[in-house]
């Protein structure tokens, strides 16, 4: 018998145009029926390895095609994924082992065959309403950079506040920044946001914390960009377990298009950890002969410990035309660091101190301010290189 019961009516929802990967050969009799206008691709479950949203909409898996055990191995193996296309398996014989590894991944649905062209469509309808609302719709691999000052008031905040806006505005990202200073950051009231991830909860059970836990947790400040930030506890670095930090970093990291992180100068127990997941690490000094020999020892540590090649970037805010005593020129700057700075930032305390006393970024309340114009050239900056450093691994 077929998958099909009847003889298949029109699809009622527009599939045109949608990836949909189909694991098993009877489901090509689809194609011309319910199917109809989707981009049809046959392939085995070794295809569902590390499978993400970014390769298709949606898979069609036909259970009755593949050994039941393997099945169940590659269907779990997907739920592991990141981001992970939602599912759709059908078939006559859904042993419980099999359906039990289809229920770990948040978008999947069942049909028995024989089902109708109805049935079908329904079932398809439904999983890809749910993938479009879904928060986790990352446009391909999430970018995390981490932004940390060498030495205190810096302007890290500040500045991860103003790059997360300016990701935000570039492209149609979805951005969100995370406070890590779960002591006292000051992101949330720099935003006139609300703090509201509350990680001494969680105890040692960090696997609790899932995407629509996340939810909760973040602070809308725009439509693209949320906040995930702690409320001041000055327990917070102590009751905060290491796995609930990393684990909300792996989530934000599954669910936002961009992940800009906070991160606190002193080494915390996952400081590593945050910091080897990021793509990017910013190290913000000032022009300062202390701050420059702080940044270039700061980046030191963070390049040995890491030992990846990641080598962290240095900006330089808080950039005066008209220095008052002496300070070091850019050149100068540059050469105490022993290291070419990335992007340098004007000073504008107007512009700074009056957004944050209302509550928003500089970009918002001062769109003039050359702070905004520079985050934009530091912010292309790094796409521009890590864009160059992708290619030449490619290659
Ligand atoms: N480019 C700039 N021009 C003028 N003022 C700035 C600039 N960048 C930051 N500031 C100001 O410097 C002060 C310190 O900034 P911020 O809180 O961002 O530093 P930080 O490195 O995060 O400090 P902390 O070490 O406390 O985390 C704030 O008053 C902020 O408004
Ligand atoms: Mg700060």
């Amino acid at each position: 018998m077929g998958l099909l019961g009847s003889k298949p009516a029109a699809a009622a929802v527009s599939l045109a145009g949608r990836r949909i990967l189909a694991l098993g050969p009877a489901l090509a009799e689809l194609a011309d029926g319910p199917l109809a206008g989707a981009e049809l691709t046959a392939a085995g479950v070794e295809a569902l390895d590390g499978l993400t949203r970014g390769a298709c909409d949606l898979v069609l898996i036909d259970a009755d095609a593949w050994k039941a055990e393997e099945l169940a191995a590659a269907v779990k193996a997907l739920a592991a994924a990141k981001a992970p296309p939602p599912v759709l398996m059908v078939g006559q014989s859904l042993p419980a082992g099999l359906v039990r590894n289809l229920l770990r991944l948040e978008q999947a649905d069942i049909l028995e065959a024989p089902f109708s062209a109805d049935q079908l469509t329904a079932a398809l309808q439904g999983l890809m309403a749910a993938g479009a609302a879904a928060p986790s719709a990352p446009s391909g691999a999430s970018r995390c950079w981490a932004v940390t000052g060498a030495v205190g008031g810096s302007g890290a905040t500040t500045l991860a506040v103003e790059i997360a806006t300016a990701m935000a505005a570039r492209g149609n990202l979805r951005v969100c920044l995370i406070d890590l200073n779960l002591a006292d950051g000051a992101a949330a009231a720099y935003l006139g946001s609300t703090a509201a991830m509350r990680l001494a909860e969680f105890g040692s059970a960090a696997e609790r914390i899932d995407q629509a836990m996340l939810q909760a947790f973040a602070t809308p400040v725009s439509d693209r960009l949320d906040l995930l930030a702690h409320p001041r506890d000055p327990q917070a670095f102590e009751t905060a377990a290491h796995d609930a930090v990393l684990r909300v970093l792996e989530i934000a990291c599954e669910t936002y298009d961009q992940v800009i992180l906070d991160v606190p100068r002193h080494r915390r127990a996952w400081s590593l950890e945050a910091l080897a997941g990021s793509d990017e690490v910013l190290v913000i000094s000032e022009l300062t002969v202390p701050a420059l020999l702080a940044a270039r020892s700061l980046s030191d540590e963070i390049e040995d410990a890491l030992g990846s090649g990641l080598k962290p970037r240095i900006v330089l805010n808080r950039l005066a035309s008209r220095m008052f005593g002496p300070a070091p020129s850019m050149a100068e700057a540059e050469r105490a660091l022993q290291r070419k700075a990335i992007a340098g930032i004007s000073s504008d305390w107007e512009a700074a101190a009056a957004s944050a006393n209302l509550g928003g970024p500089i970009a918002q309340h001062r769109p003039k301010s050359k702070i905004v114009k520079d985050v934009q050239v530091l912010v292309e900056r790094v796409v521009a290189e890590a864009a160059r450093r992708d290619a030449q691994r490619a290659a």
